[in-house]
């Protein structure tokens, strides 16, 4: 059984990796207006990776005689970048916040004897990592391709083989 409070540090981050998933969504919509349709995909893929990792928390928390909880609101999302550079800017600041929460709670339950929760967030931790290494690449992909409208025909074919890297070897 999870205590109270360990049970509603879980439930924020459930907030906040849904909070992830629309931001994805709504770049996705951006990235489709702006006719680059291998970046809605990456996108597109982001947004159901994140709902993955609310899931399992998800899962967690009810599977261990708690109640979890998915909030009415979990705050706006941005909805309009400059360019493509500005997007992935963004998704950095995204990977980076959930990293920082999913740290943050991961010391917490090290410093409090929850070793099964300490446990079970080794998974978010790796996988936070990875993201933002992920993330450093694609910036610097766009900067080395540029970014400029006549380059971005490129640049989103280049998110092919990004995507297909993410879905066979991802996780
Ligand atoms: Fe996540």
């Amino acid at each position: 059984m999870l205590s109270k409070t360990v049970q509603s540090k879980l439930n924020d981050q459930i907030q906040k990796e849904a909070f992830a998933s629309r931001a994805y969504l709504a770049m996705a919509t951006w990235a489709e207006q702006q006719s680059l349709p291998n970046i809605a995909n990456f996108f597109y893929n982001s947004s159901n990776e994140e709902r993955d990792h609310m899931l399992q928390i998800f899962r967690y928390i009810n599977a261990n005689g708690g109640t979890a909880k998915l909030e009415e609101k979990t705050g706006k999302v941005k909805e309009n970048f400059k360019n493509v550079l500005d997007a992935f800017k963004h998704v950095y600041d995204l990977e980076h916040g959930v990293t920082l929460s999913i740290n943050e709670l991961a010391s917490w339950c090290q410093q409090n004897g929850e070793h099964a929760t300490y446990f079970f967030l080794q998974a978010f931790v790796l996988e936070q990592q990875e993201a933002e290494i992920k993330v450093n690449e694609i910036i610097t992909v766009i900067e080395r391709m540029g970014f400029e409208p006549r380059n971005l025909f490129y640049l989103d074919k280049q998110f092919k083989k990004i995507n297909e890297v993410t879905v066979d070897g991802g996780r």
